[in-house]
């Protein structure tokens, strides 16, 4: 890697990131189904109709993953605590679930690990989806509820909590494309589910604030809409796109407000009295978290209905995901953030890394490829520092190769090789590559 450490100012944090769904084996510890299971089990959704019953077996083996972090010289741990393993049937809890995480938590610490929570990355419990899930406003107070429970165990122990991971897939991603879970293509409920989750974010925030909590804030996925050409379409369609895949979730939450033209699609499909929702949904966060992977080059269709717009592939070098790697784009969001939105608020790159078709070979996974698309991230990161985003840390995505949702068990985003017949875990060159870089000198 062409950094070290000490290239970072003092406290600047080194991680991994991981969500719990991906790894945990949600067969084990009395967890309730969850809208991925129902989703991957519909032919067609899920390549192999893979699910996440067994996974990578973390929660059985947590130890040896939390060893290889601390080997590593890691000095945080990103995970996500799963509500329904928590509430299996999205109200009662489950105390085998709570103590689950309490001795996760506890490993995390012993290990001299900061944990870093996420709330909800994505497993919605059936019963709430059974509902309308993220489509019903009542699903945000149901969250609170689970809030409440799984604050009331670990809170105490948290050094951050983020509320939600990526709303952008929880609501565009998954009801208006219909990629991942419930798997809808309808303007109507995206609209909802649009406002309901940042609801649900404001519903968290209302509630950690009651516990004390600190370090309290969301994490976002953002996604650089490049202009396919200098034509003045392109720029309007992709002026657009980072209205609906960016801007709607950052300037609701640090601003009160949803983008005009977001809105000029949405407004006929948006719950009544969306509007009295914004105090609460903009309420002041301790930090932002940015997970970046790619740009998309964007032009308009002038033949689809709103929004119009679609991506045509780009010419930079593709990971396994055939997602563009373009790291120029996370310098221009952190410095964009902050200019333009946050401020001197801490930033976390809270997700970046790529996937790869990684192989074993003579007990050694030699991926170069990775190595260099993080250290090149990271040294976006740290050209955004000197222009004065206050980026406080870089988790990888992820520590374990797993369940990549729609992709299954094929795309290979981790630093550790996991081969899902043995669930032998194998450290890549990239992770070697990376303790070495952020060893203390
Ligand atoms: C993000 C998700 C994460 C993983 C990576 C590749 O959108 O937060 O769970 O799937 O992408």
């Amino acid at each position: 890697m062409q950094f070290r450490r000490s290239d970072f100012p003092e406290g600047f944090l080194f991680g991994a990131a991981t969500a719990a769904y991906q790894i945990e084996g949600h067969k084990f510890g009395g967890a309730g189904s969850t809208h991925w299971d129902t989703f991957a089990a519909t032919p067609g959704n899920v390549i192999r109709a893979e699910d996440g019953a067994l996974a990578c077996d973390h929660y059985h083996r947590f130890g040896e993953d939390l060893d290889l972090l601390q080997e590593a010289g890691m000095d945080a741990y990103r995970f996500s605590t799963s509500w329904a393993r928590v509430m299996p049937d999205g109200k009662t809890p489950n105390p085998k679930g709570l103590d689950f995480y309490d001795m996760l938590t506890d490993a995390i610490l012993e290990r001299g690990l900061k944990p870093f929570q996420t709330l909800y990355h994505w497993e919605l419990p059936s019963a709430l989806a059974d509902q309308g899930g993220w489509t019903n406003r009542d699903t945000v107070h149901r969250f609170g509820e689970f809030v409440d429970v799984i604050t009331n165990k670990i809170g105490d122990r948290m050094d951050s909590i983020a509320t939600v991971n990526e709303p952008w897939c929880v609501a565009f991603l998954s009801h208006f494309l219909g990629h991942h879970a419930p798997g809808l293509r309808d303007i109507r409920a995206t609209a909802r589910a649009m406002h309901h989750i940042n609801l649900a974010h404001g519903e968290a925030m209302t509630r950690l604030r009651d516990k004390g909590m600190k370090n309290c804030g969301i994490v976002l996925n953002f996604d650089h809409a490049t202009p396919l050409d200098d034509t003045q379409e392109s720029a309007a369609a992709a002026n657009l796109q980072d209205a609906i895949s960016n801007r709607w979730f950052v300037e609701a939450i640090t601003k009160g407000t949803y983008p005009t033209e977001v809105l000029a699609g949405f407004a006929p499909h948006m719950p009544d009295g969306w509007q009295d929702d914004m105090e609460q949904i903009s309420q002041p966060i301790d930090f932002l978290g940015v997970n970046y992977y790619t740009r998309h080059r964007i032009t308009s269709d002038p033949d689809a209905p709103w929004p119009g717009v679609r991506d045509v592939p780009g010419d930079l070098p593709l990971t396994q995901m055939d997602w563009e790697i373009y790291p120029q784009g996370l310098y221009d969001f952190l410095t964009r953030l902050s200019r333009e939105y946050v401020g001197d608020l801490p930033l976390y790159v809270t997700e970046n890394g790529m996937a790869w078709d990684d192989k074993v070979e003579n007990g050694a996974v030699f991926d170069p490829e990775r190595t260099k698309f993080v250290s090149d991230h990271i040294l976006a990161a740290k050209r955004a520092i000197a222009d004065g985003a206050n980026v406080k840390g870089f988790f990888y995505w992820s520590l374990l190769d797993n369940y990549e949702w729609a992709f299954g068990y094929e795309k290979r985003f981790g630093m550790i090789h996991v081969d899902f017949d043995t669930l032998k875990r194998t450290p890549k060159a990239s992770y070697y590559a990376l303790k070495a870089a952020i060893a203390r000198e």
